[in-house]
């Protein structure tokens, strides 16, 4: 099967791309409301209705072309690709996160003693239970403390060098589903190269809206879903896996995609050595959700279109004004010297979940949806949001708190 090398993405030229405000109007969600919730699930595009409606026709008359369902997935694979700075072939097609850091789980050599280093304050349980799993073969998970609420880069970075066994695998997610701050990739994944860890980045909360240039960076594996910044459906994700790593794993599970055969059709079976594909292909199961690679085709090409290094300077500068105007406001926004900054932004009601919850009610009340994540109030950006959804954010919360008892909360 034909899979061409794609240049970085970042080092495209992109001389039509459209003006964010431009694209703010393909999304009809960001229009009739203040929509600041991508960390939950991104907007999806208008066009995105007739798209789906011309798939489930073909399928209600029975004249769907498998052909083309397979392009549509191809298609898709290739801009996943572009949108990281990796080869179409480091990209394996999975469900969501969960499944691509499971296979990355499941794909290495372990053996008694081996160690995966995470700090489970910081990661969402997906990127904690999968590493979890193998302490019954044996492998030790060591739990960083949180620095803050951030990822701890400094012991990270300490704890690679120390002399011994290196971790077999570091984890972390790019930008943290809550309180949002992002992880510095560059320093963790060099060091990591240096000892010969994998370093895996769970991209749920990145992908589509920060930058990622796997090509720039040593990340070793990627694991993504499509419903949040890549503004598509839920049950389709993707997994990069830098080829020198993937060429030396072996999959735990297996199906016809995942194998390199003479013969072409799907249904055709070698009963020759098992050989599997190349790089990260080797991971692909069985028939893909083409429905949703149809769908995320469209938003890849809108993103593409902008540029992953400007979506990801555009967000981060609407949401430190975001930020800034909820401190201003009273709020008790959650910074941290050494962390950067996302298109995420927290405000603390230190415990009180149900004032959190009355005030995420008094936002939804004037057409501002962020939402709960304990006692933390999230509010996330996307492309499609603009100033003035900020100046509304904050004028609403002002008033919200205001509502739900005085200012701090
Ligand atoms: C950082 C992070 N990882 C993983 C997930 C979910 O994983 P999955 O796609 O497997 O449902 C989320 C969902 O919110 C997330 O924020």
């Amino acid at each position: 099967m034909p899979f061409m090398n794609h240049p970085a993405q970042d080092t495209q030229d992109i001389p039509h791309a459209p003006t964010f405000e431009q694209t703010r109007h393909r999304f009809p969600g960001a229009l009739d409301k203040v929509y600041m919730d991508v960390a939950s699930r991104g907007l999806i595009l208008g066009s995105a209705r007739d798209l789906a409606a011309r798939h489930l026709q073909d399928r209600i008359e029975g004249i769907a072309d498998k052909k083309h369902y397979f392009a549509l997935v191809e298609a898709a694979r290739g801009k996943f690709a572009r949108l990281i700075g990796a080869d179409a072939d480091e990209i394996a097609i999975t469900k969501n996160v969960s499944e691509g850091l499971n296979i990355v789980a499941g794909a290495l050599a372990w053996e008694s003693g081996d160690e995966v280093v995470l700090c489970s304050a910081v990661e969402h349980p997906n990127n904690i239970y999968a590493w979890r799993n193998l302490e019954a073969r044996g492998v030790i998970v060591t739990d960083l403390p949180a620095d803050g609420g951030a990822f701890p880069t400094a012991a990270a970075l300490e704890h690679l060098s120390r002399p011994g066994r290196a971790p077999k695998v570091m984890t972390v997610s790019g930008t943290s589903f809550k309180p949002g701050f992002r992880a510095d990739l560059e320093a963790l994944s060099r060091a990591c190269e240096q000892r010969g860890t994998l370093f895996v980045v769970d991209a749920a909360q990145s992908v589509g809206i920060a930058h990622l240039d796997v090509a720039a960076q040593p990340i070793g594996a990627l694991a993504a879903s499509t419903q949040k910044g890549l503004c598509a459906l839920y049950g389709m994700g993707f997994l990069y896996v830098r080829r020198a790593w993937a060429d030396r794993m072996r999959p735990q599970g297996l199906a016809r995609f995942g194998v390199d055969i003479v013969a072409q059709h799907e249904a055709d079976y070698d009963p020759g050595a098992i050989r599997y594909r190349d790089a990260a292909l080797r991971f692909d199961l069985g028939n893909y959700n083409f429905l949703a690679a149809a769908l995320v085709g469209e938003s890849l090409d809108l993103l593409l279109s902008h540029g992953t290094r400007r979506i990801d300077d555009y967000v981060t500068g609407l949401s430190r004004r975001l930020a800034d105007g909820l401190q201003e406001a009273g709020a008790a926004v959650v910074r941290h010297a050494s962390a950067r900054p996302s298109n995420i932004v927290c405000v603390d009601f230190r415990g009180d979940a149900r004032r959190a919850a009355g005030v995420l009610d008094g936002l939804k009340a004037r057409k501002v949806h962020a939402t709960v994540r304990g006692s933390l109030l999230r509010y996330s950006l996307h492309l499609y949001n603009n100033q003035d959804d900020v100046d509304a954010a904050v004028a609403a919360t002002r008033a919200a708190l205001a509502d739900t008892g005085g200012h701090r909360p």
